[in-house]
């Protein structure tokens, strides 16, 4: 099946970016999300994020404007049936992703696509509460989605070749690059970025440093483009905490225990950037680290 609709579930910081990426490489887009607000937010993003590549010359008020038409959103999942390929990117939490993946199968046309945007959590457990593990893929983008030229590929153990085939096939269209990785907790990225951020947080937790100073200490003595710390407020310390978690449990390891201090934040609602506070405060104009 040639994929030319292409279902998102979930419209928060990476359903909004996926939007915006296939709708600007031809796709039709169908955006849904439980929350009103999240997709009104969502198109809200998308045409900013746009508006700023039409500014920087990356391309042109027409192309802007027809990605935007191509995109149509939804609180239901009964428009998923017009999509040869569904993504979901909802919550990172595996009963929230089952319970999506089991109300939308019924919606889908005969041998439509589904990948998962997943962080960390099994692809063949996703795929098993579907019924077609064999088009069931992990096709995990990277935040920002417009930016980050990365999706890892992740195949579950029943998925097919054909399945692995369009995964590689829309990954190119965007202009992404991919990379494979097998269905192991956390897959690459993150099963090497999180006990950073993981230990990041330990640091501060144990007074090693302040946020500033072990930002500070990895940018310009790591030389990452972002300290772990405001990189953990960037990907949503909910979702950090349930990546350490997948990996704890998965791997059935100690060094993968989450930091209490990051289980507090995430249990104070100050779950990084998309709240407005995590470890930094970003009610002003620049973020102010908050310990
Ligand atoms: N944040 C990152 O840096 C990053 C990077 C790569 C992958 N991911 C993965 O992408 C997925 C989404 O993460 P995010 O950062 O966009 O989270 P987010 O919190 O910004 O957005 C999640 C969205 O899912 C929606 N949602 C929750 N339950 C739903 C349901 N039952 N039906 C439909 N929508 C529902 C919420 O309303 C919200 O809009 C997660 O699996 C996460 O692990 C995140």
């Amino acid at each position: 099946m040639q994929v030319q609709t292409v279902g998102v579930i979930g419209a928060g910081q990476m359903g909004n970016g996926i939007a915006h990426v296939f709708a600007l490489a031809g796709y039709d887009v169908i955006l849904s999300d439980i929350s009103p607000e999240s997709l009104e937010k969502a198109l809200d993003t998308v045409g900013r994020n746009l508006d700023r590549q039409v500014a920087r010359d990356r391309i042109s008020l027409e192309e802007r404007n027809t990605a935007m038409g191509r995109i149509q959103t939804t609180n239901t999942l009964e428009a998923m049936h017009d999509a040869d390929l569904t993504i979901e990117a909802a919550t990172e939490n595996e009963e929230i992703k089952r319970e999506i993946l089991s109300a939308l199968v019924p919606h889908l046309k005969q041998g439509a696509y589904i990948a998962t945007n997943t962080s960390s959590i099994s692809i063949t457990r996703l795929a098993a509460s579907t019924d077609r593990p064999e088009r069931f893929i992990g096709l995990h983008f990277m935040n920002p989605v417009p930016v980050m030229k990365l999706v890892e590929i992740i195949r579950g153990i029943a998925t097919d070749e054909q399945t692995y085939h369009m995964a590689q096939e829309v990954v190119s269209k965007l202009n992404k690059v991919p990379a494979n990785a097998e269905d192991f907790p956390a897959f690459i990225v993150n099963r090497v970025l999180l006990p950073m951020i993981n230990e990041a947080v330990y640091t501060l937790y144990e007074g090693v440093g302040t946020v500033e100073a072990i930002d500070t200490a990895m940018k310009l003595g790591a030389n990452h483009p972002m300290g772990p710390l405001q990189l953990a407020d960037f990907i949503g310390l909910d979702t950090c905490l349930s990546i350490m978690q997948v990996l704890y449990e998965g791997l059935a390891d100690t060094k993968y225990r989450p930091c209490p201090l990051l289980v507090k934040y995430v249990e104070a609602g100050w779950l990084g950037r998309k709240t407005g506070r995590g470890f930094y405060d970003y009610s002003g104009d620049t973020p102010v680290p908050t310990r």
